[in-house]
């Protein structure tokens, strides 16, 4: 992470080196009007599709969608960081670049996240101590013994104990002159409300530790060794500490995760650590929040494409409820995720204290799809007569009509049929009356896209003219047109443009380095080389467009909710009055705006 190069230094290579000329030592680059054009070097393909841009100093290739600007060429193509990628074309080019050299604003950032770390790992070195120490640690020692934590796992996990007292770690980080200033911010003690010093967060508390990948401690988890409450305390976020992005155990179960292809995901500390010490290191944990899509992205770039998750949940209601909310998170991850379910009462690291690692594997094996869980849990939940039936039919048709993939919902659907013993044409019937209420924009279906289709392409036009013709971008300011769009990623591209200074001047192969998502680069690089012909009064027109689409858009809503009032149709008339909701607090941002 330390190395750093100065941001004119990048701007010096850029210069020097052309991007024809870099991609050239590669790919056979043949002129085409503006542009160059061969054979794309990342996928292959008969009929070259890659194109390069001299003027904008950007490529894109029409095949796999791989776009950026010099430097992403080289990161692609060597599998290399953004400063490895600069300084081997430095050395290509003749360019000195000193060691280290940070502005100041940027050394604020960098050191602040440094120091964060820094003060994260003294104090749990500090809690591991006093896990040690045989007067102070006594009691946690015990604990944990008693909860079957082998020493072994204490030091894999860097376990420790938080002290019982208002100042210890005060007194610790004081005597290592360290401003507490820094060590509020890591979440580690609290100003007291007088603001006449500080106290300790985690007081008399077994410590677990968090860490990142790349295992930096980024926060800590502490429980209590008795019945008080909160039984579990975590640290507050951080700059460096995200719970929706973190996952308890992930450094540990990375290497195996990655061999085996699968990750088990628990919900509690002690669970994980059971886990791990029957020699299931592919485990990881959430910290007390539902899993999120991040989670997921995390998992699926440890486990591969083709990899699985194995959600080990109590067997209780919560657990049920949490496996019903992320199955639409999966399902849109495309990553495959099973469900086992211990037997009532016990969690896995209950069960597997009680029936050992063997047994808990014959459960793992047994674990059922995420959607046949799904359809069990319903048809326990209301019984197989005539009413349950339609009921369990009512709540999947929702989740059946969202999948994308039409094979794999006909199978779905068939499953369910059988399971319900009924005639699948009559669940499809269920489904196809969901995909078209969902026409109306009410949720994702195959219908909903072609729906939204057209704002789509609107959408691309106006980040395509914000990129290519400067001049319309105070009208687009002016107007909040950004705030109009549905898709976030567009969205994002655009108020980028917006913030930059030199927005009227941009250059396409500058804005590429401040876009860390490589499909947002290539989607910029598509958008740029598309070309328009751009006049002033035809961009308003589009925009006059756009807006008069979604005021429409809002007319059909109001439409459709006086037929859905008429025709008695309460759970469609909720949903659209839902949907006319959130739209009324989009115009509602937009006024704000607009009396700025
Ligand atoms: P043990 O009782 O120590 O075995 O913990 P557990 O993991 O079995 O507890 P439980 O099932 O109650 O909680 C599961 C997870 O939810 C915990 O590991 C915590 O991450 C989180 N959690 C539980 N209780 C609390 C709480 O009081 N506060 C917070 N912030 N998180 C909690
Ligand atoms: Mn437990």
């Amino acid at each position: 992470m330390t190395d750093f190069i100065p941001e004119d230094k990048i701007l010096e290579i850029k210069n020097a080196a052309d991007i024809v000329d870099v991609i050239s030592g590669n790919v056979l680059l043949k002129k085409t009007g503006k542009n160059y054009i061969g054979l794309c070097p990342f996928h292959s393909e008969k009929t070259p599709s890659f194109t390069v841009s001299p003027q904008k100093q950007i490529f894109y290739c029409f095949g796999c969608a791989a776009g950026g600007n010099v430097f992403s060429f080289i990161m692609k193509r060597d599998g290399i960081t953004f400063p490895e990628a600069a300084r081997m074309l430095s050395r290509q080019y003749g360019i000195f670049i000193p060691l280290q050299k940070m502005s100041d604003a940027q050394k604020k950032h960098h050191s602040e996240r440094e120091e964060l770390l820094a003060v994260n790992r003294q104090a749990m070195d500090f809690f591991c101590k006093m896990l040690l120490n045989p007067d102070s640690g006594k009691q946690a020692a015990v604990y944990l013994n008693k909860r079957g934590i082998t020493q072994n796992t204490i030091s894999a996990f860097k376990i420790g104990y938080a002290p019982d007292g208002w100042n210890h770690v005060v007194n610790f980080f004081s005597k290592q002159k360290k401003p507490l200033g820094i060590v509020e911010k890591a979440g580690l003690i609290v100003e007291r409300a007088n603001k006449s010093g500080f106290y300790d967060r985690f007081r008399n508390r077994i410590i677990f530790p968090i860490f990142n990948l790349n295992a930096h401690v980024i926060g800590f988890g502490g429980r209590v060794m008795n019945d008080d409450m909160p039984k579990y305390l975590n640290s507050p976020e951080t700059a460096v500490y995200n719970k929706s992005r973190s996952l308890y155990g992930l450094h540990l179960a990375k290497q195996k995760g990655r061999e085996k292809e699968i990750i088990y995901v628990a919900e509690g500390y002690f669970d994980l650590l059971a886990l791990y010490q029957n020699g299931i290191h592919n485990s990881v944990a959430t910290l007390g929040t539902a899993l999120t899509s991040e989670h997921v992205q995390i998992i699926r770039g440890l486990v591969g494409k083709d990899g699985s998750v194995v959600l080990v949940f109590d067997s209780d209601n919560a657990g049920i409820q949490a496996a019903l909310r992320s199955i639409g998170i999966f399902l849109n991850a495309g990553v495959n995720a099973r469900v086992m379910v211990l037997p009532s009462g016990y969690d896995p690291d209950s069960y597997l204290l009680e029936f050992g690692k063997a047994s808990f594997l014959d459960v793992a094996e047994k674990a059922r799809t995420i959607m046949s869980f799904l359809m069990e849990a319903l048809i326990d939940k209301h019984g197989l007569s005539v009413e349950g039936k339609v009921r369990v039919v009512s709540e999947m048709r929702e989740t059946l009509s969202s999948i994308e993939d039409r094979v794999a919902r006909s199978l779905y659907i068939k499953d369910l049929a059988e399971r319900l013993g009924i005639e699948e044409t009559a669940i499809l019937e269920k489904v196809r009356n969901a995909s078209l209420r969902t026409k109306n924009g009410l949720s994702k279906t195959d219908q909903q896209k072609t729906f939204y289709g057209k704002w789509e392409k609107l959408e691309q036009q106006v980040i395509k003219m914000m990129l290519q013709f400067p001049p319309i971008l105070s009208e687009i300011e002016g107007r909040n047109i950004l705030s109009l769009f549905d898709d976030a990623r567009l969205k994002s591209i655009g108020q980028l443009v917006l913030s930059r200074k030199d927005r009227l001047n941009v250059k396409l192969a500058d804005l590429m380095d401040l876009i860390d998502d490589k499909d947002q680069r290539g989607i910029v690089a598509a958008l740029a080389l598309a070309e328009n012909k751009w006049d002033y009064d035809a961009c308003l027109a589009i925009l006059t467009r756009f807006e008069s689409l979604r005021n429409k858009d809002k007319k059909t809503l109001i439409k459709k909710i006086k037929e859905a009032e008429q025709s008695k149709d309460y759970e469609l008339l909720a949903k659209l009055l839902n949907e006319k909701q959130k739209m009324a607090v989009l115009t509602e941002k937009k006024k704000m705006t607009l009396l700025k």
